[in-house]
């Protein structure tokens, strides 16, 4: 098979293996393409709690972006888990640096679990500096309530959210609306002159790690293959509910998503 695209990746390792890093090299690797790897704090989680987080100094998340982009030229980026103030600022010093194209920012904030993952601080430099400078932001129905200080409890709060989010200077909006009780979930896709809603029916398991994150890759890897934003989002959507309905059963919290979904092993791997 051959290699269609080369997507670089800023997000945080999460040693379980079923987000973070590992969930993205993981999509973008299902999905045909190259993943190359900026590491912003290393986790030490399972299925059921985040136990630990190491930072990775700021020196060392921009010697991984810029060394590697400087050799290999990324198609696109996806940039997930920014903990702090300055890691967004190195981020984009970096991104400004090596004129970085087709950016996806998964604005992460809070774990499955509950463990927050970035600061006050950090929030609002995302929402005043950083959700300007990508071209799309998928952010879940709290990330998108922090960052409008508003309530979402349906799909019409979601289209509110999503037009501050794009009056704040958000060139587009995918909310994801895995959080909201309901039977069906929609997700919904917004810019300056369109909208798109996608529905599926909600599928009744624990097993939802990193589900963000893998939606966030999916979609970074169909763009950086010279797709439109929006069916990259569709089939991004397409890939996590395929990874959802055929997930193991790992672990005793909650389990991770098949990555694997888009794979047929040849005969002679077998
Ligand atoms: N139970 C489910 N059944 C079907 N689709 C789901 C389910 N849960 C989430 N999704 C889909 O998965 C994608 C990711 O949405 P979600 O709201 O779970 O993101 P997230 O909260 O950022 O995930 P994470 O907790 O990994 O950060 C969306 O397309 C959403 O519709
Ligand atoms: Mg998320």
């Amino acid at each position: 098979m051959k290699i269609n695209s080369k997507i670089l990746i800023i997000a945080g390792s999460d040693s379980s293996g079923g987000a973070g890093i590992q969930a993205d090299i993981k999509s973008v690797t299902s999905l045909g393409s190259y993943a190359m790897t900026a590491i912003t704090a290393v986790t030490a989680q399972n299925t059921k709690a985040v136990k630990s987080i190491i930072p990775i100094p700021t020196k060392e998340i921009s010697n991984q972006i810029e060394f590697t982009s400087n050799d290999i030229k990324p198609d696109s980026v996806k940039i997930g888990m920014l903990h702090s103030t300055q890691v967004i600022n190195t981020v984009l010093k970096s991104i400004k640096k090596l004129n970085l194209k087709k950016i996806i920012l998964d604005p992460v904030m809070v774990a499955k679990g509950g463990t927050r993952l970035i600061n006050d601080k950090a929030v609002l430099i995302l929402k005043n500096k950083l959700i300007q400078k990508v071209d799309l932001i998928t952010p879940n129905i709290p990330e998108a309530e922090m960052l409008t200080a508003m309530k979402i409890k349906s799909m019409n709060d979601m289209k509110i959210a999503a037009k501050i989010l794009l009056d704040l200077g958000a060139r587009n909006v995918l909310i994801k609306g895995g959080h909201l009780e309901s039977k069906i979930l929609k997700d919904i896709f917004v810019n300056k002159k369109e909208i798109s809603i996608f529905t599926n029916k909600k599928i009744i398991t624990k097993n939802t790690h990193g589900t963000g994150c893998t939606l966030s890759s999916a979609i970074a890897t169909y763009y950086g293959c010279g797709k439109t934003l929006k069916k990259s989002c569709e089939l991004g959507i397409r890939y996590v509910n395929n990874a959802i309905k055929t997930r193991p059963n790992f672990g005793k919290g909650n389990g991770p998503i098949n990555h694997l979904n888009s794979f047929i092993i040849e005969k002679k791997f077998r």
